[in-house]
């Protein structure tokens, strides 16, 4: 039999199972969780395919990023048990998503590109200028808000105000979210074009701590959060009216919209050539980020990780 190499998803003999789009996490009931990441890429809000080493390397970049980034702000992560999973503190998630953005880009109906090119000036709270070109400069760091919504809805734009208003997160609390984005931001930008690539956009979530604390939690500058392209082609490309060379699921997102599916009915399928070359340059960008060798995980993919988890199954 041939050993799976991907993971599609797994069953742990561990009650209170949550199953996201790309994760699933189990509840501890210590005030722990275990937070699985799988091989599964969604655009769209749904899951349309299965990209190899996905999950290995989007729980390694964010725990990179996590111990690249906890002067600014306390994060969840506690340890890496296994290359596909986290063990973090068990928080309540803020909710609402924000959405830190360098460049006017995007091609989701929340994006700004779009609604910019269709007229639109006033985003999010912000008043942008005329003069802007598409995957352009943004002449400041937008903080670009979306509500949280469970269950396939759309994430909706929200601005700061409104989410204070409707007391949808405590002022003490936003303030504290605010700021640490703007910084985390920034972080990401400088680090990402040391490592040669431009960081257009990224999300954060943010949780309560059982101890109530205001944590980063979930994930951190992933392919999967943000729109990370080459810098090296960027200004050529752009002069010659090309995309940007992306690193992250944005190929997936427009090798859809060129077959014309927007995400209703069910998943045509792409070349798989397009799922082979976006697994390559996941690995491409982890180790540009990290500087390290990405080295994949022993397989069979799902026997290793139960057996790693076994302790956490034991009761004690
Ligand atoms: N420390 C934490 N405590 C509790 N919940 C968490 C923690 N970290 C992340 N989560 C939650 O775990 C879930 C992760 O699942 P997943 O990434 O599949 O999310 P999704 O929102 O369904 O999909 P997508 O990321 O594609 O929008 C999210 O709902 C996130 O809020
Ligand atoms: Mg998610």
């Amino acid at each position: 039999m041939v050993a799976e190499k991907t993971l599609d998803t797994l069953d742990l003999d561990l009650p209170g199972k949550f199953s996201g789009k790309v994760r699933e996490g189990w509840p501890l009931n210590d005030g722990r969780r275990l937070l699985l990441t799988t091989d599964r890429l969604s655009v769209l809000d749904k899951v349309v395919g299965i990209v190899q080493y996905k999950g290995q390397i989007l729980n390694q970049l964010a725990g990179w990023w996590f111990s690249h980034t906890e002067d600014i702000i306390d994060n969840h992560l506690l340890s890496l048990p296994d290359p596909n999973v986290a063990l973090v503190k068990d928080c309540t998630p803020l909710p609402v998503e924000v959405i830190m953005r360098s460049r006017l880009t995007g091609s989701t109906s929340t994006s700004i590109l779009p609604r910019y090119l269709a007229g639109e000036r006033q985003l999010y709270g912000y008043t942008l200028p005329d003069d802007l070109t598409p995957h352009g400069l943004l002449p400041e760091f937008l903080l670009t808000p979306t509500t949280k919504e469970q269950d396939g809805g759309h994430d909706m734009p929200i601005t700061s105000e409104e989410i204070v208003a409707k007391e949808i997160v405590s002022a003490d609390v936003w303030e504290k979210v605010e700021k640490a984005a703007h910084l985390l931001f920034q972080r990401g930008v400088e680090t990402a074009a040391a490592a040669g690539y431009v960081l257009a956009d990224t999300k954060y979530e943010f949780g309560i701590s059982p101890e109530g604390d205001v944590l980063l939690i979930d994930e951190i500058h992933t392919p999967d959060s943000s729109r990370y392209w080459l810098k090296s082609s960027l200004e050529e490309r752009l002069a010659q009216g090309l995309e940007p060379e992306s690193f992250d699921k944005e190929p997936i997102r427009l090798s859809f919209r060129a077959i014309g599916y927007s995400g209703d009915g069910p998943v045509p399928a792409l070349d798989p050539v397009v799922w082979e070359q976006t697994s390559q340059r996941y690995i491409t960008l982890y180790e540009g980020i990290t500087g390290q060798r990405f080295v994949p995980g022993s397989v069979p993919l799902k026997e290793r990780i139960t057996k790693t988890l076994q302790p956490f199954m034991e009761p004690n």
